[in-house]
């Protein structure tokens, strides 16, 4: 019996025709089999998979000794030690929270076999960031209770996930489906709530007071697993970027005034929760920062974010961090990461004598 069904299924797939790449679409795709990926047509896509690769790391790589050392003294106020917490405990869910809305809420619905290649990556990397939370807390001896629970204990975080999280159950929906206008638009929101929002806005408060600890030569190590992740995340947002200008071109009648409006308000939004987690974080102000600086930073960091997508500035605030471009532009740069153990990217070939 599933002998017939498979000849038969075979005999079908004989009779279809070849893959035409400029039949394939990012979304709602009926013409082409995800299947397969050659011949390609998004190359955005592919390139994005090729960074990805090229940046290859594990957390383990970074020695942790230093900032072990730091952490047993006095060295740090606590104020310091605040801030430090508090990044810890909202990237170590926030990593797991955009892997799982990957692999759970957009895999499914992004009917392309370059793109999926790039989420199939993505979603490793999501795997290792969470990982390198995993490796800070047991390094430094931390409770992970505290640092993993602050998500549903701390308002400021667990209002900035509760943000992310209902984007997840909308397309988990069983109901839910991107034929419908409504569908495919909900699916662009999440797109612009992850990878603009979560990835593009709420990271980069914790990027900042992280890395200004790393440019004071205090816990270089957790620095050097920022900067890793930084790299990472900056290809998540570009390539998410593309893939939401790609769908908008693909079907522009989704990008009404109305929803252009609504994702205006929903990144002025998010720019009032990043401004309640900074102060959350910086009660007091340490290292020369404060939540008022951080006011200028979000809404810049918003306004970019905005443009990449065709929507109107807001704010035209100053960059009080220019060390941060400069900082992402270093660690494209080969060999910047001092105490790097393993080269991954040696591309060459096997040899199996
Ligand atoms: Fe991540
Ligand atoms: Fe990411």
């Amino acid at each position: 019996m599933a002998t017939d069904i498979r000849d038969k299924a075979a005999a079908e797939a004989a009779k279809t025709k070849r893959v035409d790449a400029s039949e394939k679409r990012l979304i709602n795709c009926h013409q082409v089999d995800v299947n397969q990926l050659m011949p390609l047509k998004y190359k955005w896509a592919w390139e994005h998979y090729d960074n990805g690769c090229a940046n290859h790391w594990m957390p383990t790589e970074v020695p942790m000794n230093k900032d072990i050392e730091i952490w047993k003294s006095d060295t740090l106020t606590a104020d310091e030690r605040h801030v430090i917490m508090r990044n810890l405990g909202f990237f170590s869910t926030a990593e797991s929270l955009v892997g799982n809305n990957l692999v759970l809420a957009i895999f499914k619905h992004i009917t392309n076999a370059e793109c999926r290649q790039y989420l199939l990556r993505q979603a490793f990397e999501e795997a290792v960031h969470s990982h390198t939370f995993l490796y800070v807390v047991e390094s430094l001896g931390l409770d992970e209770g505290e640092v993993f629970n602050m998500y549903n204990e701390v308002p400021a975080i667990a209002r900035k996930d509760a943000f992310e999280m209902e984007l997840t159950r909308e397309v988990l929906d069983p109901d839910f489906t991107t034929e419908t206008f409504e569908g495919a638009q909900a699916l662009l929101k999440n797109l612009i709530g992850f990878y603009l929002i979560m990835e593009g806005i709420f990271f980069y408060t914790g990027f900042v007071m992280i890395l200004s600890f790393h440019r004071r030569n205090l816990m270089k190590g957790i620095g050097e697993q920022f900067q890793y992740i930084l790299r990472d995340e900056s290809i998540h947002l570009n390539f998410g970027i593309d893939l939401i200008n790609g769908i908008k071109s693909e079907n522009p009648e989704l990008w009404t005034p109305e929803f252009q409006q609504q994702m205006v308000d929903r990144v002025r939004e998010s720019v009032e929760l990043e401004l309640e987690y900074a102060k959350d974080c910086l009660p007091n102000g340490v290292l020369g920062l404060n939540a008022e600086l951080f006011r200028d930073y979000v809404q810049y960091v918003a306004d970019r974010r905005l443009e990449r997508i065709g929507l109107p500035v807001q704010y035209n605030s100053p960059n009080p961090f220019p060390w941060m471009s400069e900082t992402m532009d270093l660690a494209k740069e080969k060999n910047f990461f001092e105490t790097r153990v393993t080269e991954y990217q040696t591309g060459g070939k096997l040899d199996w004598d």
